[in-house]
């Protein structure tokens, strides 16, 4: 008996061993290579505890096989288990990492907001639209014909030279006024006409205060007896409404060669309120745009009798308004710079 007696500890030393090893399982990979070692087929340890019975003397060799079969059919129980528990635990993991946190924070959209020059640009719009202009919009890539020659800048007038303007290899030009819409519409339309014509422009130019791009909005009215009383009458009703009630404003002889006469535009220095300050180099006035009677020789260009219709024109840069107007922007290429940090300036 004691030669049995022998055997049966030891397989139970073994069973005792599993349990530890089990025990001490982390994740598939450990459960994985501890199955090989004890279940697996070809060099298990119970295949060589099965083997092992060959060797044990006949008379315990019974009592040894039922003893192994035991072990072994524990031990596939014990690995079945395990291998349950740990898919339990990875699907756990699994569910709560993909779950909704409904606690946490919602996260904010993002909200666009619109350009300064864009609001402008819709106010200057909304202002003219109260008067009864309308919006003419044109291309920004223009014939010499419609952007100088029909407003009376001959070739070789020096007046081209204001104008740096970007010439385009095929004959055409970048714009440098959004004077040819007035054109356009001069060609295309009868009076009474009262049109503004907002858009991008083009010039050589790059500083602080310039950028070679830039917005305008012009303005023209042509009409019986338009006088140069509606003119000013027109710039102060929209610029008392663009800036505050009781601005004033100053005409200063000017050229154009379209317009005739001519004059630039001052407005009160909405900085100071005239009293002279630093951002009108102590004048108490702002330059704001540049204006005129139209030529009689660009009404008739435009197939307008000059005899009967006369009409005016303005033009002014939208840019320097909004730099103005949005909080002191310095640098106008700040505007153009997609920065968000201005827009949400803006927005505030
Ligand atoms: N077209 C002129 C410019 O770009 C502005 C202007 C328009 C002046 C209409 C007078 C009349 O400078």
């Amino acid at each position: 008996m004691s030669g049995e007696g022998g055997e049966t500890p030891s397989l139970e030393a073994r069973g005792e061993e599993l349990e530890r090893a089990l025990s001490q399982v982390q994740d598939r990979a450990g459960w994985e290579a501890l199955r090989v070692q004890w279940i697996g087929r070809k060099q298990g340890i119970l295949r060589s505890l099965l083997d092992d019975i060959k060797k044990v003397d006949p008379a315990h060799r019974r009592a040894y096989g039922e003893a192994v079969n035991r072990l072994k059919e524990t031990a596939e129980r014990r690995f079945a288990e395990l291998d349950a528990s740990l898919l339990a635990r990875e699907r756990e993991a699994a569910r709560r990492s993909a779950a909704v946190d409904v606690t946490l924070p919602g996260r904010r959209p993002q909200l666009g907001s619109i350009h300064p020059v864009t609001l402008v640009i819709r106010e200057m719009e909304e202002i003219f639209a109260e008067l009864g202009y309308s919006v003419a919009e044109g291309p920004e890539v223009e014939t010499d014909y419609l952007n100088f020659e029909a407003l009376n800048f001959p070739q070789d007038h020096p007046a081209r030279d204001t104008q740096d303007t970007f010439f385009l290899e095929n004959g055409l030009l970048l714009r440098t006024h959004t004077s040819p819409v007035q054109i356009r519409t001069m060609l295309a339309r009868k009076p009474p006409i009262r049109v503004i014509c907002p858009g991008r422009v083009f010039r050589n130019d790059n500083d602080l205060r310039h950028s070679p791009m830039f917005h305008q909005v012009e303005g023209l009215a042509v009409a019986e007896g338009i006088t140069v009383g509606h003119l000013k009458g027109t710039l102060l009703a929209f610029l008392r409404r663009l800036f505050a009630p009781d601005v004033e404003i100053r005409l200063r002889p000017s050229f154009f060669p379209f317009t005739e006469p001519s004059a630039e535009v001052d407005v009160t220095c909405q900085t100071c309120k005239g009293a002279g300050c630093e951002v009108c180099s102590g004048t108490g006035w702002m330059e704001i745009l540049g204006c005129g009677m139209v030529d009689p020789r660009v009404l008739a260009e435009c197939g307008i009798d000059p005899d009967v219709y006369s009409g005016f024109a303005f033009g002014m840069g939208v840019d320097r308004v909004a730099m103005n107007r949005y909080g002191g922007i310095p640098n106008i290429r700040l505007l153009f710079e997609n920065d968000e940090r201005l827009l949400r300036q803006v927005r505030g």
